[in-house]
């Protein structure tokens, strides 16, 4: 196991008719910026219990930051905090409208523009308290102190890391309203959280993998039931702690982690605007074709462990892993291929200019560059 530090400061809040406990969490004398996405919190009765909640309290509302949150649209919450002298921020939505309040949070103190901060990687100085209450489980925002950021004019999708959540209220009805496909791309996002930081060596953490394996396999298993009724409280309970779980720091202690296939995915989505969830599905399975021989051992364990797959050599054995792994994200109702998407030759070639450009090397070993990508999105197509 590798020497780790692990810190995670953020409350959970968990349970039905939680959001009632905001006040208590806020400090009553701080004027408070609460903001929003594009109107699904109106139609569903979160936006109500929030303002219930924080009758009397000091605040403005911030309307519009959209999937995939753009600075072009934070900017404007920025100068707002600023000339209100908002001291809190409060995040009620998915991960989109948490990650861009972190990105304000974060850059209402800092003297340059917000998509500078966001392109050196990390907050500098002071950063505003904020906290959420979510409403999508998927990205793990509200108990991680990353943020992914895009650029409408360039079409450009970064990580950015910052404080974490004060607190965060989850309440698994409020996820009664989501589109399923929004739900099939958070199950899904949060198997490839999962996997991003498992799938590399065995042996290194026994109780790292069965933690790993543990919150796949319960995604397996209650993904039926999510899909056949999402108002069934005990799924939808586990799903999006599942969620929260996934991408906590609680499963990468001591180990090494992937995340070529995000890496790969934001550009997907950068150049598209596929959601997020959708592009590591098509990502996935080709990445781990490409790389059976790296990660030969650990697809294995996988395939034995959490799909069942103990008969035949190792070659075999990956195979049907890899085939096991897309048949999830397929009985997800998502598509699995580029060419499904109408994405072609046109991406793989920019995207394979644009990781050659930035000079990266992604992957537990550093290995995924401009090349290695445009292998594996060739896999895919
Ligand atoms: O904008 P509104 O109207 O609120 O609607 C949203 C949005 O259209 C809707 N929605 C959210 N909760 C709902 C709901 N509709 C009905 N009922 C509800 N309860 O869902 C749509 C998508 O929301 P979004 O916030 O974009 O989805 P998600 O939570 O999946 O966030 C995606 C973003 O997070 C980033 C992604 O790259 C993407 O930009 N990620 C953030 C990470 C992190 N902070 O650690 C890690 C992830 O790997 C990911 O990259
Ligand atoms: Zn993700």
């Amino acid at each position: 196991m590798n020497n780790f530090s692990f810190c995670n400061p953020t409350k959970i809040i968990f349970g039905r008719g939680m959001i009632a406990r905001l006040a208590r969490e806020i400090p009553a004398d701080k004027k408070i910026m609460i903001t929003f996405g594009g109107g699904s919190v109106r139609r569903n009765g979160v936006y109500e219990q929030v303002i219930e909640a924080l009758k009397g309290r000091d605040y403005i509302e911030f309307w519009g930051i959209e999937p995939n949150p753009k600075v072009e649209t934070l900017r404007r919450a920025v100068e707002q905090c600023r000339a209100e002298g908002v001291e809190f921020l409060l995040a009620v939505g998915g991960g989109s409208v948490l990650d861009g309040t972190k990105l304000i949070a974060s850059a209402v103190h800092y003297d340059g523009d917000a998509w500078e901060l966001t392109l050196t990687g990390r907050a500098k100085g002071r950063v505003l308290p904020f906290a959420s209450v979510m409403t999508l489980p998927a990205t793990g925002s509200e108990m991680n102190n990353g943020a992914v950021i895009s650029n409408a004019a360039t079409a450009e999708k970064y990580a950015f890391y910052t404080n974490y959540p004060q607190f965060s209220i989850l309440d698994p009805e409020t996820t009664f309203s989501l589109p399923p496909y929004q739900i099939a791309c958070g199950i899904a996002d949060t198997f490839v959280h999962v996997i991003e930081q498992y799938l590399t060596e065995v042996g290194v953490s026994p109780l790292m993998d069965r933690w790993a394996e543990g919150i796949m396999q319960t995604l397996i298993e209650i993904a039926p039931q999510v899909r056949e009724n999402q108002h069934d409280y005990d799924a939808m309970a586990t799903y999006m702690l599942s969620a929260t779980m996934g991408l906590n720091g609680f499963v990468a202690m001591g180990v090494k982690q992937d995340w070529a296939t995000h890496m790969i995915g934001h550009e997907l989505t950068a150049l598209h605007g596929l959601t997020h969830g959708h592009t590591l599905v098509i990502v996935l399975p080709a990445l781990m074709s490409v790389m059976r021989e790296q990660k030969g051992a650990k697809i294995c364990q996988l395939g034995e462990r959490v799909f069942g797959i103990c008969e035949g050599d190792a070659n075999s054995r990956i195979d049907r892993t890899i085939e096991a792994v897309e048949a999830f994200f397929r009985s997800l109702g998502l598509s699995t291929r580029l060419s499904e998407e109408g994405i072609g030759e046109q991406t793989i070639a920019e995207i394979e200019r644009r990781f050659t450009e930035r000079g990266v090397g992604f992957g537990e070993r550093g290995n995924v560059d401009g090349a290695l990508a445009r292998k594996i999105l060739e896999r895919a197509l």
